[in-house]
């Protein structure tokens, strides 16, 4: 992953850093022979800068960096507790050590103990003692200033991986915007009110409808439409597992709770606190669970599995369903109490059957996510294709639809529109029941639809250059398997492709 390598370079870079650097060394004494002495002492392994001027000796400390400064303490300018006072704010990182007759210990101890002195230097002073000193007192600051580098690359990195967060969320938001869900119908405009309305609010949805009418899409849209946004869309689909296990995919468990709890686990309910909890498919559910979901409906609290804690968790709970749950109440096998928790406001999500008008702009929207998929530049539908589309009774709503835009696309080449004959058998042999029929042709007869000759025609040419291109792979093994030349062939597609 690019982050944590970036990461592990910042950490890196810090270290050598950390490391490589030869440490500097600020002494400070208004007498020349201590400062000589001192230098004298420790210039073999450090790099020592010398001052006998308080004042001047804290510009220094402003421009450069040291790892240690030591100071006399008594100095006609200032005292060397004043003189470390200050250097505190320029520098605080580094290490302080202060000169001391025994004269004025008491003053050095109480400096020791605000922090501001590491340790003192007694006059006169052991050469091997104050190296020994020195080395502590530098290992310390070593520690220190590799620590603060770790954690401000570490700050960096984190507010990468905040704004790389934001991003993706930001990319989510805009994927499951309302934008993105196609209807102009009646039927989905009402949808969509509902849908703003109850974005705003906290309150429990159920989202009812056939399969593939765009249940999932709703629920993520009204999630990400709201307030809880920037948290987590937890989703589960409660018909997919036995209910000891969804028991603890929703609710977490203890250790041990059952056979192969090897570890605690959180529950998703845990996991989407302040978010929201998507409950795809709830009227699946046994009755145990139904009553385990009554429980966090009411009192907004779970219990993992083999505990025997309750924990509280604030969690927007959206619920969808293929299934007539009104009926499932009435025959006893849905609780009723749980299906009026459930539907605080219910969307109500129309079969396609209920909103053709909506399957040419749903048509052109997959069209467009499938060409940009597979990379392909087919400009739309010929007239007959759509209106096949419009005709046939999608049983498996748009995501039926989305299926044969798709398969199509694939098998379309190097098209620039889709053709009838792209489609599966069952959307070809579509009759419609809107599009004026001619009356006791098609079927039987083996004659088609089509009542204009050249039109049927350059229906039966396109459905044959098809098949035989599908078949060969090649317009020149197509050309040879319809006894064409391979130019006729050409232009003829040519002319197909315009004459639709
Ligand atoms: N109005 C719409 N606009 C655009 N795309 C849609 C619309 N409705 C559904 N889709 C797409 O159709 C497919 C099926 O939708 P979705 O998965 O939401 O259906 P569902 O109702 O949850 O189905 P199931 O009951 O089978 O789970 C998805 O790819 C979805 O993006
Ligand atoms: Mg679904």
């Amino acid at each position: 992953m690019r982050l944590s390598s970036d990461l592990s370079n910042a950490i890196e870079g810090a270290r050598r850093e950390a490391g490589a650097k030869p440490y500097s060394i600020l002494v400070v004494d208004d007498e020349e022979g201590v400062v000589e002495s001192l230098a004298f002492a420790l210039e073999d392994d450090y790099h020592v800068v010398t001052s006998t001027d308080p004042n001047a000796a804290l510009g220094l400390l402003e421009r450069e960096e040291f790892a240690l400064v030591i100071v006399d303490n008594i100095m006609p300018e200032m005292s060397g507790v004043e003189f470390l006072k200050r250097a505190v704010e320029v520098r605080p990182a580094a290490v302080r050590m202060m000169l001391t007759g025994q004269a004025n210990i008491d003053e050095v101890v109480r400096a020791i103990n605000d922090g501001r002195i590491y340790r003192y230097i007694s006059k006169p002073w052991e050469p091997d003692e104050l190296r020994l000193d020195v080395k502590r007192a530098l290992e310390a600051y070593g520690l220190a200033s590799e620590n603060t580098q770790l954690a401000s690359a570490l700050a960096v990195a984190n507010e990468k991986l905040r704004a790389e967060n934001l991003f993706l969320r930001r990319e989510v938001q805009g994927q499951y915007s309302f934008e993105n869900i196609i209807g102009a119908s009646p039927a989905m405009q009402r949808v969509f009110d509902v849908m703003e309305k109850v974005a705003q609010t906290d309150a429990t949805v159920l989202i009812t409808g056939e399969t593939g009418t765009g249940k999932d899409l709703v629920a993520r849209a009204v999630h990400y439409a709201g307030s809880r946004r920037e948290e987590r869309f937890v989703a589960q689909n409660c018909g997919a597992l036995p209910d000891t296990l969804l028991e603890s995919e929703l609710f977490g468990h203890k250790r041990g709770s059952f056979t192969g709890a090897h570890a605690d686990k959180k529950g998703l309910f845990e996991v989407a606190h302040h978010g929201s909890i998507f409950l795809d498919e709830v009227g699946e559910t046994e009755p145990g669970m139904q009553v385990r979901l009554l429980r966090v409906l009411q009192d907004g609290e779970i219990r993992p599995l083999g505990s025997s804690d309750t924990r509280r968790v604030d969690v927007r709970i959206i619920a969808a369903t293929n299934r007539d749950l009104k009926k499932a109440v009435e025959e006893g096998r849905f609780r009723e109490d749980l299906y009026y928790r459930l539907r605080v406001v219910e969307i109500e999500l129309p079969p396609l059957r209920d909103r053709v008008e909506d399957i040419p702009a749903l048509a052109h929207h997959f069209l467009d996510s499938a060409c940009e998929q597979m990379g392909r530049k087919i400009e739309g539908f010929s007239n007959s294709a759509m209106d096949r589309l419009a005709a046939h009774v999608w049983s498996g709503n748009v995501r039926e639809l989305e299926n044969e835009i798709q398969r199509a696309v694939a098998l379309a080449g190097d098209e620039v529109r889709l053709h009838p004959e792209m489609f599966s058998e069952e959307v070809r042999g579509a009759t419609s029941t809107r599009a004026p029929r001619v009356s006791g042709r098609g079927g039987d007869s083996g004659l088609p639809d089509e009542t204009d000759l050249n039109l049927a025609v350059d229906q039966l040419k396109r459905a044959m250059i098809h098949a035989a291109l599908e078949e060969t792979g090649s317009k020149t093994r197509a050309a040879e398997r319809l006894g064409i030349p391979r130019q006729s062939l050409q232009k003829m597609i040519k002319r197909l492709e315009t004459a639709d």
